[in-house]
């Protein structure tokens, strides 16, 4: 088993390896003095490893309630969020007790925003069961829910207890879940040079689960670790993010996250190209590897509606917006431009 250790405003650590649900309940002892664990996921996952891990609570002298609610994006919102607090405190939590969000981003979103408001904030341990979620939403304590006109338009920075990351879980994962979350890998390949790039590129992530989860983990504790509130350097974060969060919108949201984010990558790097910040060959190169990973694909939106998109991007401030090049594999600059500027680089990026 791997552990990553993040020294933020809390101190935890991020645990990845096999038999972890089935442990759980032994797990989590250090991090809280109650007896009162909710368990939030969804009704994808918690069918496939929720009945484990509340067995396993339960044989450790827990008292579990579970809130599980349907699956999908379009569900993390404030309803039920309002239910999932609401349940709670049926339940009867307490400061001393936890809330443990098994499942994808959608899951690990409202289970820590759920946390993080609940009595101004009760204990929360984050399983995340997909690539996505293992890599980027569970670590580093974004969290929230979607408003009709935007993503994660309320939320908070609320870190967890600990993250325990099951890899087995992955194993399972369906080819679009795999890929979703092969396209955040690639980012952080993109954004810093560590031979990540190499070692996606020469082995399936498939195939080096453990080691490339940690990895990313790893990187994401230091950007987390240097801007925790996401005032500067933790930006880098959001490579393929400005064009993907439209992308994503203009689908509504029938393109998943990783797949708008690729998309967004490839976009701002054709883009780069040709304002001068990298290389042909660092475009081939970063198209390639999403080719092999079956993430390769055109902007196939008009700029001007994802421009509208772009306006309501959280990332915005004051007519000005701040976007992430590439210059190089594991190299990328963050810049602040006016809004306007920023329809150039998507049209320059392939837009209709
Ligand atoms: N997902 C980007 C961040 O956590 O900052």
């Amino acid at each position: 088993m791997n552990v990553v250790t993040v020294n933020a405003s809390k101190k935890y650590d991020v645990f990845i390896g096999t038999d972890l649900i089935d442990n759980l309940g032994d797990k989590i002892v250090p991090f809280m003095s109650g007896k009162k664990v909710m368990v939030v996921s969804d009704d994808n996952v918690f069918p496939l490893y929720g009945e484990r891990a509340v067995s396993s609570l339960k044989n450790a002298g827990y008292n579990v309630t579970t809130f599980v609610f349907p699956s999908g994006e379009e569900n993390k919102n404030i309803k039920t969020y309002s239910e999932i607090v609401e349940a709670m405190c049926e339940a009867g939590l307490t400061r001393k007790d936890l809330v443990i969000g098994i499942g994808g981003g959608v899951v690990t979103d409202i289970a820590g925003f759920a946390a993080a408001t609940f009595q101004r904030g009760i204990g929360l341990i984050m399983v995340p069961t997909s690539l996505l979620a293992a890599v980027d939403a569970s670590v580093g304590g974004k969290n929230g829910i979607d408003l009709a006109n935007g993503k994660n338009q309320v939320g908070t920075f609320y870190q967890p207890s600990a993250v325990f990351c099951d890899i087995e879980t992955m194993w399972t994962l369906p080819e679009e879940e795999y890929v979703n979350g092969c396209a955040e890998i690639i980012k952080y390949a993109m954004i810093v040079k560590d031979g990540l790039f190499e070692l996606v590129r020469d082995k399936e992530v498939k195939d080096q689960y453990e080691e490339i989860i940690t990895r990313c983990i790893a990187i994401k504790r230091d950007f987390v670790e240097a801007d925790e509130f996401d005032t500067g350097k933790r930006m880098m974060l959001n490579f393929g993010h400005t064009i993907g969060h439209a992308v994503e919108a203009c689908s509504n949201y029938s393109i998943p996250h990783g797949r708008a984010v690729a998309i967004g990558m490839a976009a701002i790097t054709k883009a780069a190209v040709v304002n001068g910040y990298c290389t042909e060959d660092t475009r081939m190169q970063l198209d390639e590897l999403l080719e092999q990973y079956n993430l390769l694909e055109d902007l196939k939106f008009p700029a001007e509606e994802l421009m509208d998109k772009v306006k309501v991007d959280k990332k915005n401030s004051a007519g000005m917006l701040r976007i992430v090049i590439p210059k190089d594999i594991g190299v990328c600059t963050i810049k602040e431009i006016y809004k306007e500027e920023c329809l150039k680089w998507i049209v320059l990026g392939g837009a209709r």
